[in-house]
């Protein structure tokens, strides 16, 4: 959501002419985009400030301008503690940036502009196909109403609306038009997508509606809330062939008792029987997870459970976190936390197991012949370029880089830790 957040930020200065550089010392115009979803995500944005403020400190007079959830969180104090910010720009702010921007060179003061509105103003941003472009993310809907005790996302995204489908529709037939082949839904939890909007379009609907269009060669969403993900959905999966066998389903822990303390809203058993179901219907599909370690209250037993939950399952991978407190949210007031070396101790247990899952599943795909949708030149040789199978696997294969954007038939050879290495057919 941050990148799309920044390609739709980029694309309105675009408009203003401004042009984009990696060399922040060359820069007429910088701007931070921020996640405040983890302690972690904090503490770099903080560095990278650190680092532009000496940048500042010489001649140079950049505009400097911070976007996104922790720009949301700090609104005023963001001033305070780094005075060589020009702006701050809330999360339902991004269509403002080009006049924060003019206002900020006119007026050599700190502006900000972090209220929220009923209605979403950037949810309406599209973001432009630039040449090349392979694969896009189109936003369907911003913010959460779930409120997992843990997360900042509701406070700092505020309340879930929906994008009519109509223009949902359009943004992505203008994509296709210009050759993208790869549409990523976006949202807080797309699975309760429409429940905003006056029409009755669910998400099974949505996905009905983008196939029809027959221009889009694979459609992918993220995130999914497990208590949202519908039999329609699981459905979908078979009926809808652009649909790409892989699904992030956020797990986060294998316990009950924590499961119900984080108010996720549904149980272990209701998880496994809705994985039982989604392979039932889809066999090869591959499934990732996010999980939390240390939240306030997991005893060992409990940490347990999400080894064997993890165990049991068998992920194709999963994002690991330390549990942080965040300011303002409910877990930040549960007294039983978790020491930081038992947290580390856990993460790095469960890492270890999964990184061994994830090597077993890749292996498992060797002699396989895989669709794979070509993205690139390979980061190691110049010789191979890489691509995705539907499953989401990245995989090296020898191969012209003029064959960046088509879909080839790969057979895999090997399977590592984080890639695949193939062989084109
Ligand atoms: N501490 C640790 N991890 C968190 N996440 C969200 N909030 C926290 C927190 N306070 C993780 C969840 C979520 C992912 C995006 O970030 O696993 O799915
Ligand atoms: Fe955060 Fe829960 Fe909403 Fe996901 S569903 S954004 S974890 S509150």
């Amino acid at each position: 959501m941050n990148v799309n957040d920044s390609e739709k930020a980029a694309s309105l200065l675009e408009k203003e002419g401004y042009v984009q550089t990696s060399e922040v010392e060359k820069a007429d115009l910088i701007i931070v985009n921020t996640c405040s979803v983890r302690d972690k995500a904090e503490q770099k944005v903080h560095s990278l400030l650190g680092r532009l403020r000496r940048l500042k400190n010489g001649e140079n007079t950049a505009i400097i301008g911070v976007m996104g959830c922790l720009a949301q969180q700090w609104g005023k104090g963001f001033f305070k503690r780094c005075p060589h910010i020009n702006f701050v720009c809330g999360t339902h702010n991004i269509h403002r940036i080009p006049s924060l921007v003019k206002e900020a060179q006119l007026r050599k003061k700190y502006i900000e502009a972090v209220n929220f509105n009923g209605h979403v103003p950037s949810l309406d941003l599209c973001v432009p196909a630039s040449k090349g472009k392979i694969s896009s993310y189109v936003t369907i809907m911003q913010g959460c109403n779930n409120f997992c005790s843990y997360c900042i996302v509701p406070y700092v995204r505020g309340r879930e609306e929906s994008r009519p489908s109509g223009d949902i529709i359009r943004e992505v037939q203008r994509l296709t038009e210009k050759g993208v082949q790869e549409i990523i839904l976006l949202g807080q939890n797309v699975n309760s997508y429409g429940q905003t909007l006056e029409e009755e379009t669910g998400f099974p609907e949505l996905l009905g509606k983008i196939r029809d269009l027959h221009s889009v060669n694979r459609i992918r969403f993220t995130t999914s809330h497990p208590k949202d993900f519908s039999d329609d959905l699981i459905n979908s999966f078979a009926e809808i062939d652009e649909l790409c066998e892989h699904i992030h389903l956020p797990v986060q822990s294998g316990c009950n008792e924590v499961l119900e303390k984080m108010r996720r809203r549904y149980t272990v058993e209701e998880y496994l029987a809705k994985v039982e179901r989604l392979r039932s219907i889809c066999p090869d599909i591959s499934i990732t997870s996010d999980v939390i370690v240390g939240f306030p209250g997991e005893e060992e037993k409990y940490f347990q459970k999400t080894i064997d939950l993890v165990k049991k399952v068998r992920f194709d991978n999963i994002f690991s976190f330390k549990y942080s407190d965040r300011p303002g949210v409910a877990s930040q007031r549960f007294s039983d936390k978790i020491p930081e070396d038992m947290k580390n101790k856990r993460l790095a247990l469960l890492q270890d197991i999964q990184a061994k899952l994830t090597l077993e599943k890749n292996r498992a795909q060797e002699g396989k012949t895989e669709q794979v949708l070509v993205e690139g030149t390979s980061k190691g040789s110049d010789a191979d370029i890489m691509g995705r199978t539907r499953g989401n696997r990245i995989v090296n294969f020898k191969g012209s880089s003029r064959l960046i954007g088509k879909t080839v038939q790969v057979k895999i050879l090997r399977g590592y830790a984080h890639s695949l290495r193939g062989e084109m057919i």
